[in-house]
């Protein structure tokens, strides 16, 4: 099977009614809880790619089973303290950011050495970040050029909580303190610049002793150690990051309605609604509901007739960090001129996404200043592709796969992306909804 796609063509008006895979940052946080309950924990919908499939190996390698079948997976917690630390273990992380340096934050009390490694991208990321602050609990840590994977972590019998300020508003890090503190006696504060809270609203549903106090642009976390963590029975709702994909594709095509099913639609995470709002995409929220703590809708999207160009405002930065390559899109056809700065941590995900986003603006046509932690795109209301466009050797990065498709079906010109396989690590079923869209089916 090859391992590259060619689009040739635009995407015909459609209207459709879809349902994307389950939040990947919900179902990995699921995955690390269930694996410290008491008792069998089961999930609905828990989204089946490579990300969440390393999260479960990766408690496996602990000693916690689980099982995976249809759309059911149950997880079999041995309770807070139920992990098996043996000697040698390795646990791979693969492509995931999130799975590698939250699962730290469980891992300060091992009495044994444990190696953590990843795939080539997730080698390149920063483990400083959270090393950093997890050595103050007591761990000990030796990284690969004192920042990098692999990595090993040796914790301690005799953790000491600690007070920590999250400054990047990243919410891994933010998590692997958490997750710290849990297994540290007394209080651990955390000042935290506003991320995405999954993490808080997990504990509050689960009655840990956490405590949050909620300012303008941050958050302040008080946690105590954690005794007993019950099952958790979870229907997790669909990706808002998944769904931005379509939520462009629509907005940039013509005479065309979507409505995607049952998001998550955490305010923590939405930036990429409001931004898009703002530059003219008409967008609603239906059927909104709160689901353990979170909230849920459906999202109605229909074409835009004329898109303007924006300032981004900074409070939107981290709510929509995932979603820039897909929103400079829209910035592409957009009347006018379209700002965004403040975006330093973009080139610190699964590639350098901010070049990335350069570079496929330049292949494009669309005229960009990008620095490296903004960018202006002189948008072109008129855009229309007529050449052959070739994306490739992008670190296997999925957002820049699908980003690179969507853009294809919206402005045309004959593309070649490689490595299609890159959407297993978040949305394996992307190319599926695609085909349907396209096929009109
Ligand atoms: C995530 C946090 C974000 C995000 C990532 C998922 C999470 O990363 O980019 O895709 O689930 O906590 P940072 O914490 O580095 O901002």
């Amino acid at each position: 099977m090859p391992n590259s796609i060619t689009v040739k063509s635009k995407i015909k008006s459609f209207k459709k009614i879809i349902t994307v895979s389950g939040d990947k940052s919900i179902s990995i946080r699921w995955v690390l809880f269930s694996s410290l309950a008491n008792g069998v924990s089961t999930a609905k919908n828990l989204l089946k790619s490579e990300d969440v499939l390393a999260a479960l190996k990766a408690v496996k390698v602990l000693g916690i089973k689980s099982k995976f079948r249809n759309n059911i997976c149950k997880i079999y917690g041995k309770g807070i303290n139920g992990y098996k630390f043996k000697k040698n273990l390795v646990i791979n992380a693969e492509n995931s950011g999130t799975l590698g340096r939250l699962i730290l934050g469980l891992l300060i009390n091992s009495p044994v050495k444990i190696k953590l490694v990843g795939d080539k991208s997730l080698s390149k990321r920063d483990f400083k970040r959270v090393s950093d602050p997890l050595s103050k609990f007591g761990a000990k840590f030796k990284l690969n050029n004192f920042k990098n994977l692999p990595l090993s972590i040796l914790g301690s019998k005799t953790l000491k909580p600690i007070k920590y300020f999250e400054k990047k508003g990243s919410a891994q890090c933010k998590t692997a303190v958490i997750f710290g503190a849990m297994r540290t006696d007394g209080s651990t504060l955390i000042k935290a610049r506003k991320s995405r809270n999954h993490t808080e609203l997990l504990c509050k549903h689960l009655n840990l002793p956490i405590i949050i106090k909620t300012k303008k642009s941050y958050d302040e976390i008080k946690i105590n150690k954690v005794k007993n963590i019950k099952p958790i029975n979870y229907n997790i709702p669909s990706d808002i990051s998944s769904s931005a994909f379509f939520i462009v594709l629509t907005a940039l095509s013509e005479n065309s309605q979507m409505i995607i099913k049952n998001v998550n639609v955490n305010s923590s995470r939405i930036g990429v609604v409001s931004i898009l709002k703002k530059m003219g995409v008409q967008i609603h929220l239906n059927n909104r509901k709160i689901y353990k703590g979170e909230k849920v809708a459906d999202i109605k999207i229909t074409s835009a007739n004329t898109l303007k160009g924006i300032i981004c405002p900074k409070k939107f930065i981290s709510k929509a960090i995932d979603e820039f390559l897909i929103i400079f899109l829209v910035a592409a056809k957009a009347k006018g001129t379209s700002y965004f700065k403040g975006l330093d941590e973009l080139n610190q995900k699964e590639s350098p996404r901010l070049r990335w986003a350069a570079k496929i603006l330049d292949m494009m046509g669309i005229k960009n200043i990008t620095t490296n932690n903004s960018i202006k795109i002189f948008g072109n209301p008129d855009i229309k592709i007529n050449k052959k466009i070739v994306i490739k050797n992008y670190l296997k990065d999925h957002r820049v796969f699908m980003t690179s498709i969507v853009a294809a079906l919206s402005f045309g010109g004959q593309w070649e992306i490689h490595d299609k396989d890159s959407i297993n690590t978040s949305f394996p079923n992307f190319l599926k909804i695609i085909n349907k869209l396209k096929n009109n089916d």
